[in-house]
């Protein structure tokens, strides 16, 4: 596929799941990439079988006298011959290789080196397996062999704090990368891109969020998009979009003069609806984006598009998140929403991240409702976009082709072999796969209707 990068170079999207929702819309680059991300995850996954290379579940089997291994290394731009050198232990210890893929490293996505990482699948004799992986250590940097102890279950994050490793870019949006990117060839806009992502990269679970200091090149940006945009949400976005902006600029300091700093949104927003943010460096994959909704956290972009764009991003950025996004995130029924979507990825197949994936891309990102007899818009990319607020939603009107969350039914077509359950006291989540974890929730459910009962009653008597 194109990349795109403009409204204007868009392409259509042809997916089999919504041909009969919208044909030969023209679509840009994000929404196309999260399902075709998506999309990809799958090939790699049916082109050998087994775990998706999205977090530790590497498969360890014993087969024959051979043991089944899947193996992460990273070679540094400056081993060059490390690859060779990685060949001759697979060559000594009579390893055959079973699947073999690689990726631009954790330095190389600042553009700071060249460094690969690769995941493996190999079959090694078991008698060899601890002098293999030494001697794969002597010629590679962060080794790693994980055995999944749950069995048959798939890694996901179970906490909070394991977001911190769902953290997969797709970077081909990034203006490093995509020459069609307005910041392409601005150096000094991809300077300020490296400082701020830095930020996301160095990110973990509980730090404080990041505060970046806005250039005044930046603030004019933001204040002509906040202008535009804002004039014309009156006539095109929907009441709970609307009242979200304005609990956000009465207060949440949101106007525009300056650009809202995450802490202090975030702060803001689990005081409402229980969700918050987390900064990420660009375009997550589509699992590891879909399963921090799970947690109710939504994963931000702190950077703001280049100065000669300020109407359209091919990639998300801090006018998307901060007016596209969190205005929705105030609205309850949003929230829970978004988080239903979170909870049905974890652990689910490819095949069915990509279904969730273009069910978030229809309404989250692209979302139509009809209030008071008209189209009105909650989906975040068209509230970021001047172009695709006023173009989209008429074209769909004509089309007559409205999504919202309350057509979808979602949870129950997704197959599971195991049942979760979110803890909000703990932040985490529980696989309800025995029977006394059940009757411990049904003791809190118990608890929680004696107090509906009792406030009935109190009614009934007034
Ligand atoms: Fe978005």
């Amino acid at each position: 596929s194109s990349s795109s990068s403009s409204s204007s170079s868009s392409s259509s999207f042809d997916h089999s799941n919504t041909d009969n929702v919208v044909q030969n819309i023209p679509f840009t680059g994000r929404k196309r990439s999260l399902i075709e991300d998506a999309r990809r995850d799958r090939e790699v996954a049916s082109a050998s079988p087994g775990p998706s290379p999205c977090g530790d579940n590497l498969v360890f089997e014993e087969k024959s006298g051979k043991v089944r291994l899947s193996v992460l290394f990273a070679l540094k731009n400056e081993k060059n011959a490390g690859f060779f050198n990685a060949g001759k232990v697979f060559e000594t210890f009579e390893v055959k290789l079973l699947h073999l893929e690689s990726r631009p490293g954790r330095q190389s996505k600042n553009g700071l080196s060249d460094d690969l990482e690769f995941f493996l699948k190999c079959e090694v004799p078991s008698s060899d397996i601890d002098i293999f992986i030494n001697s794969l250590k002597r010629v590679a940097d962060d080794v790693r062999t994980v055995q999944d102890e749950r069995g048959k279950l798939p890694w996901f994050p179970q906490k909070i704090s394991d977001l911190d490793k769902c953290n997969h870019l797709v970077t081909k949006y990034n203006p490093d990368l995509d020459r069609d990117h307005p910041g392409f060839s601005d150096p000094e806009y991809r300077k300020r891109r490296t400082v701020i992502t830095e930020l996301a990269f160095n990110y973990k679970h509980g730090d404080p969020l990041p505060y970046v200091d806005y250039t005044a090149g930046e603030l004019a940006t933001w204040k002509e998009v906040y202008r535009t945009l804002t004039a014309i949400y009156p006539s095109h976005a929907c009441t709970q979009f609307l009242e979200g902006l304005q609990q956000l600029e009465r207060e949440c300091g949101y106007g525009e003069d300056k650009i809202p700093q995450l802490r202090d949104v975030s702060a803001f927003l689990r005081g409402r609806t229980g969700f918050q943010l987390r900064p990420v460096a660009g375009l997550l994959s589509a699992r590891d984006f879909l399963a921090s909704l799970a947690f109710r956290v939504f994963q931000c972009t702190q950077y703001i598009r280049h100065s000669s764009a300020p109407m359209h991003s091919p990639e998300p950025d801090c006018c998307h998140e901060l007016l596209g996004h969190i205005p929705m995130f105030t609205n309850t029924e949003f929230a829970q929403f978004s988080q239903e979507i979170g909870l049905a990825s974890l652990g689910a197949s490819d095949e069915d991240i990509e279904k969730l994936a273009t069910l978030y891309w229809f309404t989250v990102e692209f979302g139509l409702c009809e209030q008071n007899g008209a189209v009105k818009a909650y989906g975040a990319g068209l509230l970021s976009s001047y172009g695709e607020l006023l173009v989209r939603a008429n074209t769909l009107h004509m089309l007559g082709t409205l999504i919202t969350p309350t057509h979808v039914q979602f949870s129950s077509t997704i197959q599971k072999a195991f049942s979760i359950r979110y803890d909000p006291y703990t932040c985490s989540l529980e696989v309800l796969d025995d029977v006394s974890k059940i009757q411990k929730v049904l003791g809190h459910m118990m608890e929680d209707l004696k107090i509906l009962h009792s406030a009935l009653e109190r009614l009934g008597q007034n």
